[in-house]
Formats: C-alpha cells, sequence, structure tokens
C-alpha cells in the first residue's frame, strides 16, 4: 500500500511518521524541498528516539519520498490532506488531487473544524472523499476520527477505518457534524478553562494543576492550548461557532489577543508559557 501525505507540518509530518513506522510506502509532499527536508530530519529524530528508548526495533527512512510535485501522488492508494486549515486552498487541492490521482484512490482530509462534505463538494467524485481526523501530537495520541461525508462510500470508509488501524491508532467512526466528536466537547470545554482564568483569577500554573491533579488530565489546559497552537485552536473555535452559534464555541477575547500578538505556544516560543 503507498499512501501520500500533503502537507509536513506539525499533523502531516507525525501522519508520514506514522506510515513510515507501519511499513509503508510513503510520499509526502510540501511547497518546498527544504520544507521537505525538515520533516525528514523531524521523523527521523522522533523514530530513531523511540528505536533508543527500546519502543520500536527498527525503521527504514527510505520507505518515505519527499517531494514538491502533487503528480508523485499519481500512484498512491490514499491520500491525507494536511494543509492550511481554510476552504478554499483545501478544495482547490481535492481539485488537483482527483485530476491526479488513480479514480479507485480515496482521498482523505486531516481536518479539525471544516466541513469534510463542503471541502467533497468542490470534486465531480464526493463519495471517494471522507475525513481522517489525527490529534497533536499524531504519533503519540492514540484516537484517528473516521469521517464520514453526506456523499461518502463505504469503500472508501471502510478504507479510510482499515488505515487507521494499520496505524496502530484506535479509529472511531463518526458522520460529519462540526467538531465531529473530541473537538465538538474539547474546544468549548478548553475555552471555559480560559474563561475561568479571569473569572477565578487563577494563574495558569495552577489551573493546569487543578486540572491535572484533581481531574486526571494528561496536561493542563494551558499547556494543552500552547501544543496545539492559540493561533489553531481559535480558528477551530471560530469555525465552531460560526456553525453551531453556541457562546461557548466563541474563543475568549483574552485567546484571541494573544493569537494576534504572535503568542501562539510552543511553535513560537511564547504563549501561556515561554519555550
Ligand atoms: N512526534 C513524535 N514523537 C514525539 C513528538 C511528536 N510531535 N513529541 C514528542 N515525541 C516523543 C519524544 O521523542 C518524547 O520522548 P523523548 O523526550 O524521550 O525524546 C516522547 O514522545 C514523549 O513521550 P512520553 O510518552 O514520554 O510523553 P508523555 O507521557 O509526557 O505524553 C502526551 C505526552 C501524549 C502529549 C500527553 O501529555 C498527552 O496525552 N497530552 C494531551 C494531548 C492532547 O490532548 N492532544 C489533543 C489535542 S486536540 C487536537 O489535536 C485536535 C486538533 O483538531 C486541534
Amino acid at each position: 500500500m503507498k499512501v501520500g501525505v500533503v502537507g509536513l507540518g506539525a499533523m502531516g509530518s507525525g501522519i508520514a511518521q506514522l506510515c513510515v513506522e507501519a511499513g509503508l510506502d510513503t510520499v509526502g509532499r510540501e511547497v518546498t524541498a527544504d520544507l521537505g527536508e525538515r520533516a525528514r530530519e523531524r521523523i527521523g529524530h522522533f523514530l530513531t528516539r523511540k528505536v533508543e528508548k527500546g519502543k520500536l526495533e527498527s525503521f527504514d527512512l527510505a520507505l518515505l519520498t519527499t517531494t514538491t510535485e502533487l503528480a508523485d501522488l499519481a500512484d498512491c492508494d490514499l491520500i491525507i490532506e494536511a494543509i492550511v486549515e481554510e476552504l478554499g486552498p483545501k478544495q482547490e487541492l481535492f481539485v488537483e488531487l482527483e485530476r491526479i490521482c488513480r479514480p479507485d484512490a480515496v482521498l482523505a482530509t486531516n481536518t479539525s473544524a471544516l466541513s469534510v462534505t463542503e471541502i467533497a463538494s468542490a470534486t465531480s467524485s464526493p463519495e471517494r472523499v471522507v475525513g481522517m481526523h489525527f490529534f497533536n501530537p499524531a504519533p503519540l495520541m492514540p484516537l484517528v476520527e473516521i469521517v464520514r461525508a453526506e456523499l461518502s462510500s463505504e469503500a472508501a470508509f471502510d478504507a479510510a477505518y482499515a488505515l487507521g488501524e494499520k496505524l496502530g491508532k484506535h479509529p472511531i467512526r463518526c458522520h460529519d457534524t462540526p467538531g465531529f466528536v473530541v473537538n465538538r466537547v474539547l474546544i468549548p470545554l478548553l475555552n471555559d478553562c480560559v474563561r475561568v482564568l479571569d473569572e477565578a483569577r487563577v494563574s495558569p500554573e495552577d489551573l493546569d494543576a487543578g486540572m491535572k491533579h484533581g481531574a486526571g488530565w494528561p496536561m493542563g489546559p494551558c499547556e494543552l492550548l500552547d501544543l496545539v497552537g492559540i493561533d489553531v485552536h481559535v480558528h477551530a473555535s471560530e469555525a465552531l461557532y460560526d456553525k453551531l452559534r453556541e457562546p461557548r464555541m466563541a474563543a475568549p477575547p483574552r485567546l484571541v489577543a494573544m493569537a494576534n500578538a504572535g503568542l501562539y505556544g510552543r511553535k513560537s516560543g511564547r504563549g501561556f508559557y515561554t519555550y
């Protein structure tokens, strides 16, 4: 089986890493050769650490080809898109993929808050479009949501589910509703947590300690927002608010201000914490 991954940022490179680990031929596409090379180095680094720690016997990085040409995905069986979280660019990409890829290839999107059905609607073969929503960090989080869009075929859905299993994930089946399953719950919850920061006049450190030691979260909400990216979270909150009109979905002003100031969290070196 050959898998294509379009976009090798935090999510895409994590997904490509899972494919290599599962022994699958993988083609990763980035816009520049340099970005492709950096993703390859990151993947090599994490897999080497896993071998050093005795969690993985060996791996073959030669299974991963990086390219800047979408045409190199022509013979992939399943392609996972992990580019910028905007409808227009995703729709344009799916139209291109439909032109380039085999007619039986499954086209999956890793979108977290956009509609898979809307992405698929730009193509003339929406039956082969599904959602495969991974969680950050993709190599470590066991879940993948397999999302059935309005016109997804059974065959495409089953192929995505089977790939999720092959990658060692725990797939769950869901429909194309705003936020799917986890983000529908997690996004308003994280927004509530940030509102509590001000209401309860608590520090990020204490809120994080509270949720870790009082509710068993593996990391506190502020640490988690810094990991996900404040900009990514605000963007997803806005997308869900647009669709559901539930006040809890709207990003608190404090997060919007942080995003506007470039305090994105880990990736920019500063968010709630400094890295
Ligand atoms: N890719 C690959 N490997 C990575 C990695 C990455 N991005 N980041 C870390 N690692 C590796 C490192 O090699 C590290 O080992 P090293 O320090 O020895 O080199 C190792 O993983 C760390 O693994 P551990 O098991 O020791 O880490 P923890 O036990 O601390 O667990 C965690 C880390 C799994 C991230 C845990 O803290 C956790 O579950 N946090 C919650 C994360 C979460 O909720 N994510 C969901 C976000 S919401 C989302 O993604 C939805 C989206 O649509 C916005």
